[in-house]
C-alpha cells in the first residue's frame, strides 16, 4: 500500500508528514490548552486563580456557616439566601478548579493556608445583623478584586477574563441581595448606595 503515500513520483512517503504533525502535536499536549500565542504569564494566572479559589472557598465555608447556625426571628428567609449563596460561591470555586487544571496547573484545595490565601474572610459574627454584614463586606471585596483581574486579563485571556465577569456577575447580585436584607432588618443600609 506504500504506493498510495507516494504523490507524482515524489519518492517522501506521505505517512512521514503525518508523523512529523503526530509528533509536533504530542511535543504540545503537555501544555494542553495553552498555545504559543497565549499572551499572558501562564504561571502568573495560575497563581491568581489559585487565590481567587481560596477566595471563592472561604466564601462557600462563611455563607454554610451562617446558613446553618442563623437564629433569632425572621432568621429562616435568610438562612435560605444564605444557603443559596454558599451552593453558587461553590460553582464559582468549581469553575475556576476547571480553569487551573485547563491551563496546566493543580488547583490547590489544601485547608492549610487557605484563610491567608483568600482575600475574603471567614469572619466571626455572631448576630444575624452582623452575619449580613460579614457578607457584604466580603462580596463587596471579591467585587472589586474580579473587577481588577477582568481588566489584568484584558484581551490576552478572554476566555480566564470572560468567565471572570459571569462570576463578577453573580458576586454583584450577592452584595445586592446582602444589602437588601440589611436595610430589611436594620432599616438602614451600612454604606450608602
Ligand atoms: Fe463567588
Ligand atoms: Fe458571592
Amino acid at each position: 500500500m506504500e504506493s498510495e503515500h507516494r504523490q507524482n513520483g515524489n519518492t517522501k512517503p506521505f505517512l512521514t508528514d503525518v508523523k512529523t504533525l503526530r509528533d509536533r502535536a504530542r511535543q504540545h499536549i503537555a501544555e494542553g490548552s495553552v498555545t504559543p500565542n497565549y499572551e499572558c504569564d501562564v504561571h502568573k494566572t495560575i497563581e491568581i486563580l489559585q487565590a481567587v479559589l481560596a477566595t471563592e472557598l472561604v466564601c462557600v465555608l462563611r455563607y454554610t456557616m451562617h446558613a446553618v447556625a442563623a437564629a433569632g426571628i425572621s432568621s429562616e428567609g435568610v438562612k435560605a439566601e444564605f444557603a443559596t449563596h454558599a451552593k453558587e460561591e461553590q460553582g464559582h470555586a468549581m469553575e475556576v478548579a476547571e480553569r487551573i487544571n485547563q491551563l496546566g496547573g493543580r488547583p490547590d484545595f489544601n485547608p492549610q493556608g487557605l484563610a491567608t490565601r483568600s482575600a475574603s474572610e471567614y469572619g466571626n459574627a455572631e448576630t444575624l445583623v452582623d452575619m449580613i454584614k460579614e457578607n457584604l463586606i466580603a462580596e463587596r471585596i471579591a467585587v472589586e478584586h474580579y473587577r481588577e483581574l477582568i481588566r489584568y486579563f484584558g484581551n490576552k485571556d478572554p476566555s480566564t477574563r470572560h468567565m471572570m465577569e459571569r462570576i463578577l456577575a453573580v458576586e454583584e447580585e450577592h452584595a445586592n441581595d446582602m444589602h437588601d436584607l440589611l436595610v430589611a432588618h436594620e432599616g438602614r443600609p451600612m454604606l450608602p448606595r
